[in-house]
């Protein structure tokens, strides 16, 4: 499928999403968001991708906010619905059953941000930057920042960052534990891949079971969460896979997967 603002490109069984807009620090505006969501609705529907990537276009930005030519039209009502429309697509992108990785590659700066903090795992370039710069435009983040980063860096490190507006290095990012790992700009895709190429070794099945059940941890009690694991447990436990996994372990070979 075509898309004006986002690419799609599927490399045997994972797939990218880069942000298209360079020109504008791939800033995201409506049209992205429809974009995104039709393309990650596709990704869901084909059994055969294994694992998300999702990057920015050009040397600056993975994606400098939501776009704030669009966001000044908004009033009362209409802010609700631009607000409820990204958190809704970047739910889609959180509820993934494969492992989404954000692929940081400079600016990630307001709903950019909030668009790595829905992602599973985050990978950043030494150029990344990071940050929540709504007060600056007397609004507040709008697509999850308030939520998702509190429980990703802690309460008053998010609160610092959400009510200052500061904008933070890669470091400073990886040391908060807002990155996963940071990496040399240049190498930013090629270590993404990498890690992409362990995901793909295992097991199928059992990796997109592993991403529900931590997915699940967030909205579950401890005592319903384990329950949830026991089952999925019992699940994974009547694949071919399992029997591949643990009879080349006994037999001191590289299992080969079938994901079944
Ligand atoms: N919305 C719309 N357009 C944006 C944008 C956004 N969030 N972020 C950048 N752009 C556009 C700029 O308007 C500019 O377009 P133009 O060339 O047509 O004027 C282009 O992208 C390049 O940005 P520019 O500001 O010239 O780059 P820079 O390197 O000088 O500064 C930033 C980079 C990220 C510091 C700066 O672009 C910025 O502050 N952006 C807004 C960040 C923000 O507040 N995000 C939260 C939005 S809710």
């Amino acid at each position: 499928m075509d898309y004006q603002t986002i690419t799609y490109q599927e490399s045997g069984d994972f797939a990218t999403i880069t942000l298209n807009r360079p020109d504008k620090l791939n800033a995201l505006n409506n049209t992205m968001l429809n974009e995104l969501d039709e393309c990650l609705k596709s990704v869901e529907l084909n059994d055969n991708i294994c694992a998300l990537i999702i990057t920015g276009q050009g040397e600056k930005a993975f994606a400098a906010g939501a776009d704030i030519a669009e966001l000044n039209a908004c009033d009362k009502l209409s802010g609700k619905m631009f607000s409820e429309y990204g958190s809704y697509v970047f739910r889609r992108i959180e509820k993934m059953r494969i492992p989404v990785i954000a692929a940081i590659n400079g600016y990630a700066l307001g709903g950019g941000c909030e668009l790595a903090l829905a992602c599973h795992i985050r990978f950043g370039s030494e150029k990344a930057k990071f940050g929540q710069p709504e007060v600056n435009l007397g609004i507040i983040p709008g697509y999850g920042g308030t939520q998702r980063l509190p429980k990703v860096v802690g309460k008053a490190k998010a609160m610092e960052l959400i009510v200052s507006g500061n904008i933070i290095d890669a470091a400073e990012a990886n040391r908060i534990g807002l990155l996963n790992q940071v990496y040399k700009h240049d190498e930013l895709m090629d270590k993404t891949l990498e890690f992409v190429s362990t995901i793909l070794s295992k097991g199928k099945i059992a990796v997109s079971t592993c991403v529900e059940c931590v997915n699940a941890s967030e909205h579950l009690s401890l005592e319903d969460g384990l329950n949830y694991e026991s089952m999925r447990f019992g699940d994974v436990c009547g694949t071919d896979d399992f029997k591949e996994g643990t009879n080349a372990y006994l037999e001191k070979r590289t299992a080969e997967f079938k994901n079944k």
